[in-house]
């Protein structure tokens, strides 16, 4: 897979904010790329430079460190440059934010693993000169242990640059909310999101910590430049706050709002809820495209609570939108958007035939479709467009699901065991009794052995077949591709390989579809879905000589978490009272799914309820604006390539 070597262009240098229009809402500098892998190199290049820079003066390089999956690109990039381009980290003194307590240095999920893993193990830096708190800091010492910690970096120098993510919760290092502007190194305990969005990493919620070292908010900011990182729409709404909030413990990420030299380098998506992104009208005069109108006027009816043929002149005028209506009378621009949405509807996902298609978001030919439903896990189809693949196939088109992961680490220890004793009651086996044995004397946290995953791989393809047979759909039209990125047993997953890329172009080849529905998850760069997004890309990108391509469709649905803002959605598809009974039967075959999963996130809902409510809050807003009461929507965006 190609990967960008070359250093991007684009200047990351502080810069006092502030005399701009643009940022009048905003308090800390920052830099927003289009996304986080060149944002990554540049941040690499900036570090590299300060290394250099410190070592032609023959001085340490002073260096905070953060974990968690916002700086890995960074690390790879500064291994990378280390390896191909001689970069030396023999000066380098380096001093990590954190560590989970208790945890042990040989824990695959501490700090202190990660640190080596993506970083330490691959450069030349002298291991002296590495500083991570020791997570087996007995409690009795800690406060002792603590103070060291912070004399050792003010004997060095001071920490001439500062690395941060930042949690959802607006920690930094683990700060969490309440931490005071002056601590210091300290134990904190974790807040609950914090240990939410670690669960998955330390496979449920019960192993991760409660405790951990983190240094203060102070200690962070001495240092002499910080640079927060921060990817993701998941991140959107913390850096909002971060970075036009007032400063406030309960965001102590706001204590950087008074460093003299903090830069955020974001990428679209967590900056996509920053003033001049969401609602740029309010900051300067815009450039009004069709997308940004239509933008605009959504968010002007839900501000006036008026539907889109009742807004007027003096709604558009009072709320930063003048400069559109100069362009055309609020009465144009109403019909206009009126037709947009309603055009946007239909029950006939896969194009109605015999029809004028002009307005309609699906071509009315050919009448018969060939469609791929890709589902990153095998449960997503049902999930995100369960009512438009019913629809799919009562309308007679030739509708193939394709599951890209196994999904086996979702499935639970207890219910494995389950089908291990029933398989054993059936047909006692040896195989059976080793994965019964296995699973008991499992360890909490510790990793399957190949045999449990190919069970739990296997119960996830049973529940597969459950529900796309109840969708009315032939079992060889079910597909299962066990893509080979996921395959590690463990959450963290390995990169796309050639060999993902081979698999998916094979199927898409031997089915030359005419539409594709993939999931369109950008809210979690490191996310399975994300990834299986780029597998799509990629492997349709290397495809697009083929003459089937010119005929081939792209439309993206999200997963179990968000939706589509109304104004992007280009096919909304309504669902009857009926049809959302049907989608909640199909949901309930993946029953390893159901009743408190492994990966609940913080939303304890069910999947089925999410989906059910998301559906039908598409339909509500449709209707806020003016247009049907359906009871419930599914909704897309077509992706076209360049
Ligand atoms: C890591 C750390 C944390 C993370 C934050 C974001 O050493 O101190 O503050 O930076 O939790 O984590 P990710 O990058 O995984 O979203």
């Amino acid at each position: 897979m190609e990967t960008t070597l070359k250093k991007p262009s684009i200047d990351i240098s502080y810069k006092p904010i502030g005399q701009f229009e643009e940022t009048r809402y905003e308090k800390i500098h920052n830099v927003i790329f289009s996304n986080s892998n060149e944002a990554s190199i540049c941040v690499a290049h900036e570090i590299a430079d300060l290394i250099k820079k410190k070592q032609a003066k023959n001085k340490p390089c002073v260096l905070g460190l953060a974990t968690g999956s916002s700086p890995i690109r960074v690390y790879e990039e500064l291994v990378r440059m280390h390896k191909e381009e001689g970069l030396s980290f023999k000066n380098v003194i380096t001093f990590n934010l954190d560590e989970y307590l208790p945890m042990d240095r040989e824990n695959r999920q501490s700090y202190f693993y990660f640190m080596h893993e993506h970083l330490f193990n691959h450069i030349d830096i002298l291991t002296e000169n590495i500083n991570i708190p020791d997570g087996m800091t007995p409690y009795e010492s800690a406060i002792d242990y603590c103070l060291s910690y912070e004399k050792k970096i003010k004997e060095c120098g001071g920490l001439d640059f500062q690395l941060l993510g930042i949690g959802r919760t607006g920690h930094i290092g683990f700060n969490e909310p309440g931490s005071h502007y002056n601590s210091g190194t300290r134990v904190i305990t974790l807040d609950h999101i914090t240990r939410v969005d670690a669960a998955p990493a330390f496979l449920g919620i019960d192993n991760v910590p409660k405790k951990a070292i983190t240094m203060g908010i102070a200690t962070v900011k001495s240092a002499k430049r910080i640079v927060l990182l921060g990817w993701g729409e998941n991140k959107a709404d913390i850096i909002k706050k971060t970075i036009e909030g007032e400063v406030s413990s309960h965001v102590p990420a706001t204590y950087l709002q008074d460093h003299s030299n903090c830069t955020f380098v974001l990428d679209t998506g967590a900056g996509s809820k920053l003033t001049r992104n969401q609602t740029p009208w309010l900051v300067k005069p815009c450039e009004w495209t069709e997308a940004l109108t239509a933008k605009a006027i959504v968010w002007l009816c839900s501000k006036t609570g008026k539907t889109i043929l009742s807004l007027t002149d003096k709604d558009y005028n009072d709320n930063g939108m003048a400069d559109l209506l100069a362009l055309e009378d609020s009465y144009d621009l109403n019909i206009k958007m009126f037709n947009r949405l309603q055009h946007t509807i239909t029950g006939w996902p896969g194009g109605k035939p015999n029809a004028d298609d002009t307005n309609r978001p699906e071509r009315a030919l050919p009448a018969r479709k060939r469609v791929i439903i890709f589902s990153p896990h095998p449960d997503d189809d049902v999930i995100s467009m369960g009512g438009t693949f019913d629809r799919l196939v009562e309308q007679g088109h030739e509708v193939h699901i394709v599951y890209q992961t196994s999904g086996n680490i979702a499935v639970s220890d207890m219910d494995a065991r389950k089908y291990a004793e029933i398989s054993k009651r059936i047909a006692p086996s040896e195989e059976a009794q080793k994965i019964i044995d296995y699973i008991k004397a499992k360890k909490e946290s510790s990793y399957d052995s190949i045999e449990v995953r190919k069970l739990k791989g296997n119960i996830r393809r049973g529940e597969s077949y459950a529900a796309t047979r109840y969708m009315g759909l032939n079992d060889e039209n079910v597909h299962f591709l066990d893509l080979p990125f996921y395959e590690t047993g463990t959450i963290k997953k390995n990169n796309l390989s050639d060999k993902d890329i081979a698999i998916m172009k094979d199927i898409i080849t031997q089915i030359k579809p005419h539409q594709i529905y993939a999931a369109g998850d950008l809210a979690d760069p490191h996310g399975t879905h994300k990834v299986c997004l780029d597998a799509v890309f990629e492997s349709m990108k290397e495809l697009k000589e083929e003459p089937f391509m010119a005929d081939c469709w792209l439309w993206l649905y999200r997963g179990a978490w968000h939706e589509w803002d109304i104004n992007e959605i280009e096919m909304a598809v309504p669902m009857s009272p009926g049809q959302v009974l049907k989608k909640r039967h199909a949901i309930f075959c993946h029953q390893s799914q159901k009743d408190g999963v492994m990966f609940q996130g913080d939303d304890s809902r069910e999947f089925w309820m999410r989906a059910e409510e998301r559906n039908r809050d598409t339909a509500k807003k449709y209707n806020a604006l003016g247009l049907s009461d359906y009871a419930a929507m599914e909704a897309f965006v077509r992706y076209k390539f360049d």
